[in-house]
């Protein structure tokens, strides 16, 4: 049995594994022998990972299609996973919305505060409890680079990664004596269906894209060892920028850089360090 089996398996419960960034972490642990518990919504998605999972790990794949942003998921997550025993919760599923917050459809952003900041924090509170009682574990929190700092354009999305960065550090503390590892694992631009769908040009930005096959490895490999985690050299000066020259300089300066790249607007917000 592989370590990363013996202190996470044998079950791990994934959410969003159907693409991207969860695709690639639910990959990474089938090939570790660690059978999955896939959560997302679209059922063919769903089918689709199971079969290429079971073929090509030979591990065994539970589905569960459920809508995260609906109050009473987490229940039925508890539910339908009471059975298995868990060693690992990747709470990962997560949506972004961008442009100016006071255009943006209200219920859309109250959709992703559920989704990006209510899931987690109740799938987290659910198998914290089972897996302090089993006496090992782990969690791993999937923010954002922009959780670091407030971001123009993407103002409700990067306060709900700064949620999850925040309770992810909180949590690594609380339940390390527990025996379970809790790391926060914060991508920067990652190629995934979440960034192709977004009306920003990438390419306009000062930014490097990471494979979301690298930003799964890193997350995974630093459960254990670090409570934070940002993968690549650039990403990480970002993140750390706020913590050197005053917080509100890089704030301003994402805000002039998102709206510079948007493809939708040509709305621009000035860059004026005060
Ligand atoms: N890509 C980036 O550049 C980047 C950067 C920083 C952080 N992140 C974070 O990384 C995580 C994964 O993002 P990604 O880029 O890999 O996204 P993605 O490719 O769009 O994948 C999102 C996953 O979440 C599932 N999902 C979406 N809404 C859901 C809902 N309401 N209920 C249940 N499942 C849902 C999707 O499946 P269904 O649609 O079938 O439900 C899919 O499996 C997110 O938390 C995101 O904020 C991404």
């Amino acid at each position: 049995m592989s370590n990363f089996k013996e202190k996470y398996g044998p079950w791990a419960v994934v959410t969003g594994a159907t693409t991207g960034i969860g695709k690639s972490i639910s990959k990474q642990l089938a090939a570790d022998g660690v059978n999955i518990i896939a959560v997302a919504r679209n059922e063919t998605n769903l089918s689709t990972l199971k079969a290429e999972l079971e073929v090509g790990h030979g591990v065994t794949v539970d589905t569960i299609s459920a809508d995260l942003s609906l109050s009473d998921a987490s229940n039925v997550i508890a539910e339908k996973t009471a059975h298995r025993d868990v060693g690992l919760l990747v709470a990962n599923a997560g949506i972004e919305n961008d442009g100016f917050f006071i255009e943006n459809d209200i219920n859309a952003e109250s959709k992703l505060l559920a989704l990006n900041i209510q899931s987690p924090m109740q799938l987290s509170h659910i198998f914290a409890q089972r897996l302090s009682a089993r006496g090992k574990g782990g969690i791993l929190f999937v923010s954002s680079l922009f959780g670091y700092q407030g971001v123009p354009l993407v103002a409700n999305y990067s306060a709900s990664k700064a949620y999850i960065l925040s309770l992810g550090e909180a949590l690594n503390v609380e339940l390390r004596p527990l025996g379970v590892d809790v790391t926060v694992l914060s991508p920067g631009l990652t190629k995934t269906p979440m960034v192709d769908n977004m009306a920003i040009d990438f390419s306009k930005m000062p930014i490097t894209t990471h494979d979301p096959a690298m930003v799964a490895r890193v997350g995974l490999n630093a459960l254990g060892k670090k409570a934070t985690v940002v993968p690549g050299l650039i990403n990480k000066i970002y993140a750390w920028e706020n913590r050197l020259i005053p917080r509100s300089w890089p704030v301003k300066l994402f805000g002039f850089l998102l709206s510079r790249a948007r493809t939708n607007s040509d709305a621009e917000i000035e860059f004026r360090p005060e």
